[in-house]
Formats: C-alpha cells, sequence, structure tokens
C-alpha cells in the first residue's frame, strides 16, 4: 500500500517528462497563436460550483466527484472539470468588464474523477482546455476546433474526424424531449437501468448509452437536429460552413450528448482511432447560459478539454512519440582525487554555456565512471586527469563510435560546444533553453 500509488493515478516519470514537455510547449504555441492566454484556478472549489455548474443529474456530480469537508466544516471538491473553474473566475474578477471575448486556455490542470479505472480512465488525469468568453458566433466553435485540429496535426496525430452536433437550446431542447420520450416510450422497459433512471430527468443522455440493446433501440430515435429552432439551425450551419472553408474533416453525429449538462447549441468530439470504443481524445461545446447560471452577466461562451494522457496514448499507439533526448550530453570524468574540483569546474562552465553536463557525485573510479556515463546514455566522456592533463589537453570520447579527440584547454569549450552541435544542429548553445 504505502508504495503503490492510488488507484487510477500514474506517476509522470523523469524518462517520460520531455514528452509531457513537447506538448505542453505545443499546446501553449497552438493556443497563445489564437490569442488565448493562461490561466490557473485552484485545484478545489466549492462543491455547490459543480452542482450548479456541472449540472446534478450527470454521472461526474452523482458517482465521480471527490468531495470532503474542510475543518472549516464547508464542502469542497477536487475540480472534476476545468470548465466550471473559469466561469468562476471570470465571474469573481469581472474579467466580463475587460474587452470582449475574452479567451483563456489552462495547460495540463489536475483534474479528478471517481472512475472505474480501465484503459484510458483515471482517477486523476490533466487537461488542457481553450475557453472563450464573449462569443456568440459559430466563427468561435470553428477557432476552437481549428486550434486543436492543427495542434493535434502537429504532433503528428493522423486520420483525424471532428464528430459535430448541435443539442439547442432551452427554446427548442424541450420539444426534442418531448419527441424523444414518446419514441422511447414502452421500449425504455427495455433498456438498461442507467437509461431508465436518465428518462426522466435527462433523456438527451440516453443517445449517449454504449449498451448494445440501448444502442439499438436508439438507432431509430428520432434526431434533434430534426427539432432545431431557426437560430439553433443557422448557428450549426454556419459552423459547418466554417469547417468545410478550413478543410477540416468532420462528421454530423446526433449521437454526441455529451456527459455535462451545460451545453447548448455545438457539441464536437475527436473520437480516439486507437483506444477503447467510445472513448473520446477531446470534448467541447458551446455553454452560452452558464456564465449567467452561476451569477454572472449574460456572456455567450464556449470551449473545449482534451486529456494529456489520452493524447500521450493515441501517440503511443500509433509509434508517434520522439526519441527522449540524453539527459547528459557530456559527461566530466576525473581521474585522481586531485582532479575532483577542477572536473566539478569543467562541469559547471559546460552548463554555462547550455551544454548538458554532468560529473561524478559518488566518489566512482574512472572505469565505473565510464560505465555510468554509458548506462545514462552520455554522448561524450570528457576526460580530466592523467598525463594528458599534465600536457594541457582534455581527451574527449564518442560514446557511441569510441573515438577519441585531443583537445588544448584553452580551447576546450569552444571545441566541445561545436562537437555537441555538430550532433544535434537544432540545438544552439547561445539561447537559454526557453528560447529554444
Ligand atoms: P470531458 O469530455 O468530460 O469534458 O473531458 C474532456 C477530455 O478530458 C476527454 O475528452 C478526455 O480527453 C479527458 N478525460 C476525461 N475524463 C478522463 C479520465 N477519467 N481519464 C483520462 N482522461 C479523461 C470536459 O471536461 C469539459 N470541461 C470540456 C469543455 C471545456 N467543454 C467546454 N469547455
Amino acid at each position: 500500500m504505502l508504495t503503490q500509488a492510488p488507484k487510477g493515478t500514474r506517476d509522470m516519470l523523469p524518462q517520460d517528462a520531455y514528452l509531457w514537455h513537447w506538448i505542453e510547449q505545443e499546446e501553449r504555441y497552438a493556443a497563445e497563436k489564437a490569442g488565448y492566454r493562461e490561466i490557473r484556478t485552484p485545484v478545489f472549489e466549492h462543491t455547490e460550483l459543480f452542482l450548479r455548474g456541472v449540472g446534478d443529474t450527470t454521472d461526474i456530480v452523482q458517482k465521480e466527484m471527490y468531495t470532503f469537508r474542510d475543518k472549516g466544516d464547508r464542502s469542497i471538491t477536487l475540480k472534476p472539470e476545468g470548465t466550471a473553474g473559469a466561469v468562476r473566475a471570470f465571474i469573481e474578477n469581472h474579467l466580463f468588464q475587460d474587452a470582449l471575448p475574452c479567451k483563456m486556455f489552462y495547460l495540463n490542470a489536475p483534474i479528478f474523477r471517481y472512475e472505474n479505472p480501465q484503459s484510458g480512465r483515471l482517477r486523476e488525469h490533466h487537461q488542457f482546455g481553450m475557453e472563450c468568453f464573449g462569443g456568440k458566433e459559430p466563427t468561435v466553435e470553428a477557432e476552437l476546433i481549428s486550434t486543436l485540429f492543427g495542434l493535434l496535426t502537429r504532433l503528428g496525430l493522423k486520420n483525424l474526424t471532428v464528430h459535430i452536433n448541435s443539442i439547442g437550446c432551452p427554446s427548442c431542447r424541450p420539444v426534442y424531449h418531448q419527441k424523444l420520450k414518446e419514441y422511447l416510450g414502452d421500449r425504455i422497459h427495455d433498456m438498461c437501468e442507467t437509461c431508465q433512471a436518465r428518462f426522466e430527468k435527462n433523456p438527451l443522455r440516453i443517445l449517449d448509452c454504449k449498451e448494445e440493446k440501448c444502442k439499438a433501440i436508439v438507432s431509430g430515435a428520432p434526431v434533434i437536429l430534426d427539432c432545431l429552432c431557426d437560430e439553433c439551425k443557422t448557428h450549426f450551419e454556419g459552423l459547418q460552413t466554417l469547417l468545410r472553408a478550413r478543410n477540416i474533416p468532420f462528421a454530423v453525429d446526433p449521437h454526441i450528448v455529451r456527459g455535462l449538462d451545460y451545453y447548448t447549441k455545438t457539441v464536437f468530439e475527436i473520437i480516439m482511432q486507437s483506444g477503447r470504443e467510445g472513448l473520446a481524445l477531446c470534448g467541447g461545446g458551446r455553454y452560452d447560459n452558464l456564465v449567467e447560471q452561476l451569477g454572472g452577466p449574460a456572456t455567450p461562451a464556449a470551449g473545449f478539454g482534451i486529456g494529456a494522457e489520452r493524447i500521450l496514448m493515441e501517440l503511443k499507439n500509433q509509434g508517434l512519440t520522439p526519441p527522449a533526448p540524453p539527459a547528459t550530453e557530456v559527461y566530466v570524468a576525473n581521474l585522481g582525487a586531485d582532479m575532483k574540483i577542477p572536473a566539478f569546474t569543467f562541469t559547471q562552465a559546460l552548463r554555462d554555456k547550455n551544454i548538458k553536463a554532468d560529473c561524478d557525485l559518488s566518489g566512482r573510479s574512472l572505469k565505473a565512471q565510464f560505465k555510468y556515463a554509458d548506462k545514462i546514455g552520455a554522448w561524450y566522456v570528457a576526460l580530466l586527469g592523467g598525463e594528458e592533463y599534465e600536457r594541457g589537453v582534455v581527451k574527449i570520447r564518442d560514446m557511441k563510435t569510441k573515438e577519441e579527440e585531443e583537445i588544448p584547454m584553452e580551447s576546450a569549450m569552444e571545441r566541445i560546444g561545436e562537437i555537441v552541435l555538430s550532433r544535434s544542429p537544432e540545438r544552439r548553445l547561445s539561447e537559454s533553453p526557453e528560447e529554444k
């Protein structure tokens, strides 16, 4: 127990950190290019926010929240999704008084859901999300989808199709609910218990059921797109025209209803190619009433969320993850106790030149230092000591080819820089890592 992470959680290990950094960098780049700026909201919020925001008939609220009482006897919940917190911050900080639309993104925010851990479903996952407040046109959804599509394409993912639907608004959705309930009428008794429970409170979610017997019944159900009011219809057609103009492959899928209550008009998902059936790579949509519902001024809004773990899973399944960069480019080995200080200062000087350098921290013999350098995949070993040092030279060994080169001490930094660069031309030593 003590050395076992809680069920449904995963460590990000040092050897995988570069993949997370790579994805985060691309996410930030994609969002900022579209004028979105970062927001960070707390990991926990008042439970009430999610009851009112996410909806108390949803699976998330009914079964999946991590809720507890704090020492002040307040009901607190670990964020089960990112939108409600962003809306709360938008209202609390009066961001609606700034220029609208107000566009924000969150980067790999930890999200907690007490789910049945199975392939692709974690109890703690991390979401990249983009939220746009104050834009009522379908251009908002088109921008979100286009940015997301561009990001996933840049990461290398192929064969992506965006599934879109419109679930109408408070004026046309009740008409559809009525039609759907009439159709389901006697049939509901042949459906699963979850669908039966949803019949009264949330009939739309019945369309989403993955049980074969329910899917068969649902396949003949009336379609919401036939019940949209003129405004919702025009909005949905407008979105499709924009997606076509950008050549984004999409499919209209009337069975996409999403598992959160706040959506109006557009909903969308990208389904995983390689995951379990029905597992979404990302999901989002428009939520025009949520800001007002939570106490802010009426503000149209839309956004999406995508799980970092699912992006990684898809990249790995499609064999698209880049190789790991070396943790150490140059390992500085010392020969003898009196070379420890020169080896230390030489290592620091290499680091000052933005070369990934390391030296012995364990008092190892020269042989053991070479063995260690090999084990950690160092590209080169720079040897300080022995008769070479007395002659004023440093010996560099290429750990792959075993070729060696003697370099005069006074030009060592420059020459090692050249050698490292020749191995990895995209590296620029003069720049800080952030500028790379
Ligand atoms: P969601 O569809 O519940 O939407 O989650 C968004 C994405 O988070 C999913 O498509 C998936 O990539 C990832 N995800 C969700 N649950 C898990 C899990 N248990 N394990 C791993 N990954 C998971 C929302 O959360 C909305 N807040 C999205 C949104 C933002 N809509 C408008 N703005």
